[in-house]
């Protein structure tokens, strides 16, 4: 079992601030999310496609630079928020004249519903703890008008090979078993659980 690693409360925002806002301009956009490797960030986007695909609106949670809009059909409503503001301005300035009907706004969820027909977080949770984990699930449940899905990094990996590269030291990793027993609790037994595409990672897909 993998050791997680809980961020207290009162320091998330200023470290995701200090691991995040040096990376907004990265040239390749995997780096700019912290990724060692590209893949890490484009095969959970398109586990996370692959399921929502029939959906006509997407918030993305923890959007970054918004990668996700590279896998959606262009009529897609996408509205993407993260905490930090400068991925935000950096969003707007880039992709915000677009002629798609893409939105990005800071903000953080657990203040105001943002209604979507999917609710989405790919890699939100790499800095976190129990109490942040879950009341941003139950703000982005209270969000979903059709499906919630995220990702995690899983305790049952079995080695970190090929992702030395990061601080994995200090990330959060939950038991996915755990968290699929506690999501049918709190929420619905309509559960899509995958834990196929990486060793180290599983995605959740809760259906309304
Ligand atoms: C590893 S990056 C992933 C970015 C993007 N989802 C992707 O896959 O390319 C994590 C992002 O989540 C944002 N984030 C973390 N916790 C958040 C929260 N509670 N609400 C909104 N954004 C959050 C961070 O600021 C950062 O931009």
């Amino acid at each position: 079992m993998r050791k997680s690693f809980e961020i207290e409360t009162e320091n998330y925002l200023p470290q995701l601030r200090e691991l995040y806002v040096d990376r907004v301009n990265a040239i390749e956009p995997y780096r700019s999310a912290r990724f060692g490797q590209p893949e890490f960030q484009s095969v959970r986007l398109e586990v996370i496609w692959d399921i929502v695909s029939d959906c006509k609106s997407v918030l993305d949670v923890g959007c970054g630079r918004a990668e996700f809009i590279e896998y959606i059909d262009n009529d897609v409503a996408y509205h993407g928020i993260d905490l930090v503001e400068e991925f935000i301005t950096w969003l707007k300035e880039r992709r915000g004249h677009w002629p798609y009907p893409w939105t990005f706004e800071c903000h953080d969820l657990r203040d105001e519903p943002r209604p979507a027909e999917a609710v989405i977080g790919s890699s939100v949770f790499a800095l976190c703890n129990d109490e942040i984990f879950w009341s941003m699930l139950d703000a982005m449940w209270e969000s979903a008008t059709k499906i919630l899905v995220f990702n995690c990094k899983s305790t049952c990996a079995e080695s970190m090979d090929g992702w030395e590269d990061q601080d994995y030291d200090v990330q959060y990793f939950r038991d996915p078993f755990e968290t699929l027993k506690e999501c049918s609790k709190r929420y619905t037994s309509k559960i899509l659980y995958r834990h196929d595409y990486f060793n180290g990672d599983f995605t959740l897909g809760i259906y309304r």
